[in-house]
């Protein structure tokens, strides 16, 4: 099978200071409330003719480890987090062609607040605008919110799906041409073709008309990562990108062949949503130099397994300060992230704890990539073209001004140079530049 081009997205963990003590990353601990190192960034990444940015969110200060907040505050682990939809506005303002993707979770925001939001943004930007959907993965994120607990893990997908209807019914609630701004008549809105929709589930209820008036993208672009059963279905039902952190080429084609066959079955083509894999190449100007990098990143790894550790814990709510870290990992259950647990105990087999944690933080990515940005970029091609598309999501451990470089000025030029992605946008809108190929 050969691929056509492939498409690039960054993965944002963070809009803040999560880069602090990381070399390169200059005085980022005493200017990070501006979010200007993350808005070169998004220059850097439109430069490259990347098709979005997904920011990133958790929206609680981390206390699995020891019960305690002190190592996630310590290490500036996901704290502090700005709130996604302030700084995509930033990068919105920045920007002309990038596409601008923020996270906000279902049990955090009301359905019509999301509608409006991302609505807004897709305005402000042009129709560049996406919302990467999540459900939540902890009960400490809950309590900020007046709730006890999250909702187990499936009847949250299910609540998901009440929630899409309302956003996309919302969005649909201004007809097209609603607009009319007829001076002759003195009409701006044609109130008849603006409509409430009268929205009664099991879990939400919303009136509409939206008031933030229709998006330049009709429905801005819905980005999701489930990996679960529940959470396949639902992309395979609403999203247009998909990002996903599965390891290995035959399990990436698997999971995207699988997706792509739900979305058959819903009646959607497969070709409508575009599936990016989680990739943390590490470049340098010779193979062993990169080699070496890949080394002292294990070794940091290594000197560092409590936070580590704690990092796992937060996303699956599992205290792991209380296991043997030489005793196998066993079996664990999660009602947070249950692909990013399945992954990890995947890999761990029958390894210690601490040898999977090494192994997972140091090379958690789809597929490993440490050589020349040349090398790189042709072991990314072939790798697409085992696994049919539809592309690459870059989640750096370390971002900073260097890492960003690598990537935009050294590893996209031999990506190009061999045709594998695109010199210049086609689109303005987003979702245009996502079906472009
Ligand atoms: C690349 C990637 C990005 C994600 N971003 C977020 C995020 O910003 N916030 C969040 O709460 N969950 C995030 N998740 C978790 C997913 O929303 C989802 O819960 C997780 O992949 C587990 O899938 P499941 O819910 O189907 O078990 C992300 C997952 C992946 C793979």
């Amino acid at each position: 099978m050969t691929v056509d081009r492939f498409h690039l997205a960054w993965f944002l963990q963070g809009s803040s200071v999560q880069a602090w003590g990381e070399p390169w990353t200059g005085n980022i601990s005493g200017e990070w409330m501006s979010a200007d190192m993350f808005l070169d960034l998004a220059r850097s990444l439109e430069r490259a003719c990347f098709d979005y940015l997904l920011l990133e969110d958790s929206i609680y200060v981390g206390e699995t480890w020891r019960g305690s907040r002190e190592i996630y505050l310590k290490n500036g682990m996901s704290i502090p987090r700005q709130e996604p939809s302030v700084v995509a506005t930033l990068m919105v303002a920045a920007t002309s062609r990038l596409g601008i993707v923020p996270t906000l979770s279902t049990f955090a925001y009301a359905p019509y607040l999301v509608a409006r939001i991302i609505g807004t943004l897709d305005q402000v930007s042009g129709g560049r605008a996406g919302w990467n959907m999540v459900t939540g993965s902890s009960d400490l994120s809950a309590q900020n919110f007046g709730f006890d607990k999250l909702p187990p893990h499936d009847i949250r997908y299910d609540m998901a799906d009440e929630f899409m209807e309302i956003c996309t019914r919302l969005w649909d609630s201004w007809e097209p041409g609603a607009m009319v701004a007829d001076r002759q008549t003195g009409v701006l809105t044609d109130h008849a073709k603006v409509h409430t929709i009268d929205f009664e589930g099991q879990y939400y209820r919303c009136r509409g008309p939206l008031n933030s008036g229709p998006c330049p993208q009709g429905r801005p672009v819905i980005a999701q990562a489930g990996g679960s059963e529940k959470g396949r279905t639902f992309a395979a039902r609403h999203a247009d990108t998909i990002v996903a952190h599965i390891k290995g080429a035959d399990k990436m084609k698997e999971y995207r062949d699988d997706v792509r066959a739900r979305m058959k079955a819903f009646g959607r083509s497969p070709d409508t949503c575009k599936v990016l894999y989680l990739i943390s190449p590490i470049l340098a100007e010779t193979a062993d130099e990169a080699q070496d990098r890949a080394r002292q990143r294990e070794a940091n790894a290594a000197q560092h397994l409590d936070a580590r550790l704690a990092q796992l814990g937060w996303i699956t709510n599992i205290d792991f300060s209380t296991f043997d870290l030489d005793q196998p990992v066993g079996e664990l259950t999660t009602n947070g992230h249950q692909q990013s647990l399945a992954q990890f105990l995947r890999k761990a087999g029958k390894r210690t704890l601490r040898e999977a944690i090494i192994s997972y933080t140091s090379g958690g990515a789809s597929i490993d990539l440490v050589a020349t940005p040349d090398q790189v970029a042709a072991q990314m091609g072939e790798v697409m073209e085992e696994v049919g598309g539809d592309g690459f999501l870059f989640s750096m451990p370390n971002v900073n001004r260097r890492t960003i470089a690598e990537i935009t000025d050294g590893l996209v030029p031999a990506l190009q140079q061999r045709g594998l992605v695109r010199t210049a946008y086609g689109s303005r809108h987003l979702r245009d530049n996502l079906l472009e190929f």
